[in-house]
């Protein structure tokens, strides 16, 4: 399938780091696990989905964020989304083409850590710039 993430409706383009997403899929073997901590509007992660799907590889992504913007950030919570608090509206409106490889976790990325045993996963990618 083409690529969606460069659409209109995932917004910003912080994601600068395709390249790395790629490697990741090519290299990783049927029954892995990516972790991404910070999704936003679910930019990188759909490029990563696209990639998987393309693989033919049996590849899962959890997508873990509060879908509340960084609390520090002004930029994050002057978006309009975050004030209205449908960012993760959005965000699984904007994977929905690619929804059967991803797995939403609406958390903190401490309370997710609390969800993983030791060595369960293949990659840990983290974009999320606050301690919560
Ligand atoms: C820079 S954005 C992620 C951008 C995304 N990877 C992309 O390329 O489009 C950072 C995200 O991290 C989330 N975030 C920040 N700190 C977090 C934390 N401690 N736990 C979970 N999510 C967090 C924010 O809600 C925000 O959506």
């Amino acid at each position: 399938m083409e690529h969606i993430y460069n659409q209109p409706q995932f917004g910003e383009n912080w994601f600068t780091y395709p390249n790395l997403y790629s490697r990741f899929v090519k290299e990783l073997e049927d029954g892995s696990k990516i972790v991404e901590v910070g999704c936003w509007k679910g930019k990188s992660v759909s490029y990563l989905a696209v990639e998987i799907i393309n693989s033919g590889k049996d590849i899962k992504i959890d997508a873990i964020d509060t879908w509340k913007g960084t609390p520090d950030e002004e930029y994050h919570q002057k978006d309009v989304f975050v004030k209205i608090d449908k960012l993760y509206n959005l965000f699984l409106s904007n994977i929905s083409p690619v929804s059967q490889v991803i797995n939403p976790i609406r958390m903190s990325s401490v309370e997710a850590a609390a969800l993983y045993e030791d060595s369960s996963v293949d990659v840990v990618f983290i974009d999320a710039g606050s301690y919560l």
